[in-house]
């Protein structure tokens, strides 16, 4: 009898877990085994899941983007996308910039001098800007901008085992969207918001965005007037940098409350130039955006008595990856300097922007941007002091906030405090109590 017979229907292997439900189309193996991950890693066999592509698709909508498209098509893309990122001279600058306009949207507190952000609406909303000026390669009509930074942008998707329970009994097919609609408004009104901002914004990029020359932007038109990209997926390819957004915020607001839970690092990031890189690496590791993603390995196992070949959806857990006892030491202390060891994440057991053929092609990007945005904010001048607005004395698992379970995992809380720091003289130094003032 077959290994995964309808009787050994739940599996344990090791710290994996592999399921094989007779109702499943196919057999689900989640793992967090670095020697797994490596055969993946490896080539051949692998492709992007159904699965983790229905969730992406329903996410926004882009479902002829190169993350839900089969491995020609994406590997064409990817190549020519190669070349689109910024000067790595000019990530300061937008870091920068990205930083002001974020402080420049926190909200006075009525009965105190500080001001509160709820970072992760905010960076959706600045990401995007940027994601489209500096990565699509795109000049934004006044309207455009107007239209992003007048959008409230819900971080949510629906809970990922939520979709998994979809994917099994087949309700993510065309026939269920009415039904998934009414859930969606009675359940997931973000989600059914998110989806509609999508649609909205798709249609406003493509009428109100100009190409930049030799930018991303200008190449996909080409495509499309060369029929080399179908409308749906030239389109594809605009909405998904929102999606993309929603990454690299989700990334970016742990960022943030890392830093301003560990004010004792900000001497060590001005003073250690690789610092900074150490203590984004750290938070991505604890805190990934994408705590899970699959693959589909091809007919591997046979399903009895039907004997018909069928696929593994193969779900990589980064999260448990991360904070794997047997391969990282102290897996839950938030400690950045463990990256200063060569090769420390190397041994297929770190994967924030995914391993292999299709791993993250907005990594560069990300890193720079995440780089840059924590060197700003540490450095001498910044003016601003961030904090978190409740007490946190660095709990054992190192968490300043937990983290939901969906598809792009953002912080649950997600405030912060922006305080302004009045640079004084070295006279007033003397009156301590005239130090920090706020806006
Ligand atoms: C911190 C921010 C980000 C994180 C953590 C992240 C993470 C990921 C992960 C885990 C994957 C799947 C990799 C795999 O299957 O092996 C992925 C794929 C992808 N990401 Fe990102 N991402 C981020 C930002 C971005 C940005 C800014 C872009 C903008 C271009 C982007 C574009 C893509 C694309 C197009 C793919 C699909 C690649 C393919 O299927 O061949 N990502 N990302």
């Amino acid at each position: 009898m077959s290994k995964f017979s309808v009787l050994s229907q739940l599996q344990w292997k090791g710290s994996n877990k592999t399921y094989a439900v007779p109702w499943l189309r196919n057999r689900i193996e989640f793992s967090a085994d670095p020697e797994r991950v490596k055969e993946y890693v490896k080539g051949g066999g692998f492709t992007r899941s159904q699965l983790t592509r229905d969730m992406l698709t329903r996410f926004h909508l882009s479902n002829n983007s190169i993350v839900v498209s089969d491995d020609a098509h994406a590997n064409v893309l990817r190549k020519l996308f190669r070349d689109k990122a910024p000067d790595r001279d000019s990530y300061p600058r937008i870091a920068r910039e990205l930083v002001d306009e974020l402080i420049a949207s926190a909200e006075t507190l009525p009965s105190s001098n500080s001001h509160s952000l709820s970072v992760s609406s905010s960076l959706i909303r600045e990401n995007y800007l940027s994601i489209l000026r500096n990565l699509l390669g795109a000049d934004l009509s006044p309207e455009l901008v107007d239209a992003i930074r007048d959008t409230k942008f819900h971080p949510g998707t629906r809970p990922v085992h939520l979709e998994g329970v979809m994917f099994a009994f087949g309700l993510q097919l065309p026939g269920f969207a009415p039904m998934r609609k009414v859930v969606d408004l009675l359940f997931f009104k973000g989600e059914h918001y998110t989806r509609n901002i999508a649609q909205k914004f798709e249609k406003l990029v493509c009428k109100h965005a100009s190409p930049k020359p030799g930018s991303w932007y200008a190449t996909l038109l080409t495509l499309r007037q060369n029929k080399a990209l179908t409308e749906a997926q030239y389109k594809g390819e605009i909405t998904s940098m929102l999606v993309s957004s929603f990454s690299l915020s989700a990334a970016m607001s742990s960022l943030l409350l890392c830093i301003a839970a560990r004010s004792e690092y900000l001497e060590k990031i001005r003073t250690d130039q690789n610092m900074a890189r150490y203590f984004v690496s750290e938070v991505l590791r604890l805190y990934p955006p994408f705590r899970r993603f699959g693959y589909e390995e091809k007919g591997i196992w046979t399903r009895k008595p039907r004997d018909k070949e069928s696929a593994t959806d193969f779900m990589v857990s980064v999260a448990d990856l991360h904070r794997h006892e047997g391969v990282w030491t102290d897996p839950e202390q938030f400690r950045p300097e463990r990256f200063a060891v060569p090769r420390a994440a190397s041994g297929c057991k770190y994967m924030p922007f995914g391993l292999g053929p299709r791993s993250c092609i907005g990594q560069l990007y990300s890193m720079q941007m995440m780089i840059e945005m924590l060197k700003y904010i540490t450095s001498e001048n910044f003016g601003y002091k961030f904090t978190l607005p409740y007490d946190y004395a660095g709990d054992a698992e190192g968490l300043p906030i937990g983290i939901s379970g969906r598809l792009i995992s953002f912080p649950v809380d997600d405030r912060i405090l922006v305080e302004k720091v009045i640079q004084v003289s070295a006279t007033q130094q003397a009156d301590p109590q005239s130090h920090c003032e706020f806006a």
